[in-house]
């Protein structure tokens, strides 16, 4: 067993630091984060820190690193105040990892990383036309954090856009079965199964499950 304290963590190598740190909560969702310039250039990247924040109103958030010059993403959504998030799947997560990649500003990652773009007529953001659950936003609120210099980007959803196979008939997306990736640092890829689907938890009541 290892015990690490804060210090301990301030003293390690940089790339055993950020290695552990980035793995450290576990699995996370690998979404696609598409957007488009002011000019109309389409942007696409890869991100592991989208979150629920709430069903009504729908909310999601998601953290984006400081910006570096080439980043486009923070930028296209500033200015055009529209973005899409797009779930990964096991048929193309390569794809979707090289989409990390510094393309300099302006690059097409759809383009360069083998994507197609899908568009709603009313919404100017491109969906990733391969995935199976595409979710149009709007930025309700946009959060700077001093502490590390990322910023907290959350969006409403204005549209779903669902392969009829990733909807279970009580509303909930079945990721296991559309083969939607899990991730954890910046470098792992997995594909998650159920475990058990529970019935809502009540105190004192014990939890019914089919499992012995
Ligand atoms: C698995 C994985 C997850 C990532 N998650 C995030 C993330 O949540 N937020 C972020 O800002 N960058 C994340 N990145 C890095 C971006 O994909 C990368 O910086 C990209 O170049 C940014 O695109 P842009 O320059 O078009 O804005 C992740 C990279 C990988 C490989």
């Amino acid at each position: 067993m290892k015990v690490i304290s804060s210090e301990q963590i301030a003293e390690m190598e940089k790339s055993y630091r950020t290695a552990m740190m980035n793995s450290i909560s576990g699995y996370k969702p690998i979404n696609l984060l598409g957007t488009i310039s002011d000019d109309g250039k389409p942007n696409l990247c890869v991100v592991s820190s989208v979150f629920h924040m709430g069903s009504n109103p729908p909310l999601l958030g998601m953290v984006i690193r400081p910006a570096r010059p080439h980043n486009d993403s923070l930028k296209n959504i500033r200015s055009v105040k529209q973005y899409t998030l797009n779930n990964v799947q096991e048929n193309f997560y390569v794809n979707a990892h090289q989409t990390s990649a510094s393309y300099p500003s302006g690059v097409s990652e759809f383009k360069e990383c083998g994507f197609n773009e899908y568009y709603l007529e009313d919404f100017k953001a491109p969906f990733v036309g391969e995935s199976s659950v595409k979710i149009g936003l709007i930025p309700e609120q946009i959060l700077d954090i001093d502490l590390n210099g990322t910023t907290i980007v959350i969006g409403k959803i204005q549209h779903l856009i669902l392969d009829d196979a990733a909807v279970l008939p009580d509303g909930t997306i079945d990721h296991v079965g559309v083969g939607t990736a899990a991730g954890t640092g910046l470098d792992s890829y997995f594909l998650p199964g159920l475990l058990e689907r529970l019935p809502y938890a009540k105190p004192g009541v014990p939890v019914k499950t089919g499992k012995v």
